[in-house]
């Protein structure tokens, strides 16, 4: 299939996966178009994401995302949702993993995300006392069985927090935080499709110890198989 065929596919779902988490492992895709292949997609390079996208019958997977911390700007970490938008995707999922904030999670939980704090965007949060007083962006979404359900602070990253930091977020209300996410929730909600986020917990502030990048994938690859069958694409 090439880009052009895509536009004919009657797809109306997409998941875009974060580090390490994965749906259809093994499962051969009607087409797998690399990013590469796709113009204007920033190519992210994290380890853990194989930056293509599988098109299957029902489901269409996106293996990867950009970060603004590899230096991709707010509008380049949009493009894949708007993309996704502008070929007729009506219902987008989304995952990642999250460092647990609130002292009740534990490694492998997950976490949907019923709103965010967005630290990420330039110019709104980032350096900026305005962000003490910002609200959570809430978002309608169907409510799945996780083990938690809260709110995600989105930071630029790429460094973990320190714990001033991880007290300032828990005073705002944050369950979890992470670097990604907040520019495809917004993109969604601005278009009106349909979205679900859901963050699985690679580590919890004050309660593990960092485990690093290769701890995060091996947390995130355990934590897969339950957050697929949550999501019915098993
Ligand atoms: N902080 C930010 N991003 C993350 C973390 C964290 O602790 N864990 C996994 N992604």
């Amino acid at each position: 299939m090439s880009l052009v065929e895509i536009k004919n596919s009657n797809c109306k779902r997409a998941i875009i996966l974060g580090s390490g988490v994965s749906v259809y492992e093994g499962k051969e895709p009607v087409a797998s178009i690399p990013y590469a292949e796709i113009p204007n997609w920033p190519l992210g390079k994290v380890k853990g994401h194989k930056g293509v996208l599988d098109i299957y019958d029902d489901l269409w997977v996106l293996r990867g995302r950009a970060h603004l911390y590899e230096g991709f700007t707010w509008q380049q970490a949009c493009f894949p949702t708007q993309f996704l938008i502008d070929h007729g995707i009506e219902e987008l999922i989304v995952t990642n993993s999250a460092g647990g904030i609130n002292p009740k999670f534990e490694i492998g939980d997950l976490m949907q995300i019923t709103g965010y704090l967005d630290f990420i965007k330039p110019g709104k949060a980032r350096g900026n006392l305005e962000a003490l007083t910002q609200k959570t962006i809430e978002f309608q979404s169907e409510q799945l069985a996780t083990n938690h359900h809260g709110v995600y602070v989105a930071v630029h990253g790429p460094n973990y927090e320190s714990d001033a930091e991880v007290s300032l977020f828990r005073n705002l209300g944050a369950d979890a935080v992470g670097m990604s996410t907040a520019p495809e929730i917004e993109t969604a909600v601005k278009a009106g499709i349909k979205i679900t986020a859901v963050s699985i917990i690679t580590n919890v502030y004050g309660k593990t110890e960092d485990l690093g990048h290769e701890g995060v994938l091996a947390a995130a690859k355990s934590a897969s198989a339950k957050l697929t069958n949550l999501l019915g694409i098993d």
